[in-house]
């Protein structure tokens, strides 16, 4: 989980600990997807199918590895592999500021709502979460 460590900005309390990874990993429709170059991993994705909507849990690139195009063919994986599954939307959210929105912009999410004070910075600071929807029926 070095790319859950170094990716996020420990400022905006966005990152999971590992308890938390586990415990939903061992649930029921939920996948982990690691890119790597080579042997090292470079990032990851974790998402979870329930009947037919799935939702991005958390994407993350090494702080080193972004802006190769590696977040771009994760969520293009994440998108596949909600298809596969016989989903029909895609959700997630994510922190209003954060530049990953452009991301999911430009994959076809569109924003749907927005969750006040949902994040919990380091500071005691909160932060919106911004719920984007991609339809894939
Ligand atoms: C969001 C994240 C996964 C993107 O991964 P990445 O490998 O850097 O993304 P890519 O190189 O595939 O970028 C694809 C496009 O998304 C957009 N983009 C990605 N990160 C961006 C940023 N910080 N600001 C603005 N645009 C961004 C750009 O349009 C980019 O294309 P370009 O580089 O050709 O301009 C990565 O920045 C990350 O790990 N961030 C910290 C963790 C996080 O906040 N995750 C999202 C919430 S769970």
């Amino acid at each position: 989980m070095v790319a859950m460590t170094d990716a996020f900005d420990p400022r905006f309390g966005e990152a999971w600990t590992e308890a938390q990874c586990g415990g939903i990993l061992g649930m029921p429709g939920s996948h982990l997807l690691v890119a790597r170059d080579g042997d090292r991993p470079t990032g990851f994705a974790m998402l979870r199918t329930i009947a037919d909507e799935t939702e991005l849990l958390l994407i993350a690139v090494r702080a080193g590895d972004q802006r190769r195009g590696i977040g771009r063919a994760l969520l293009a994986r994440v998108i596949d592999l909600a298809r596969s599954q016989g989903a029909r939307a895609l959700h997630l959210e994510v922190r209003d500021g954060n530049g990953a929105a452009w991301l999911y912009r430009e994959a076809g999410f569109v924003q749907v709502g927005r969750r006040r004070q949902y994040y919990r910075g380091r500071d005691g600071e909160s932060f919106d979460a911004l719920t984007f929807r991609l339809r894939l029926g």
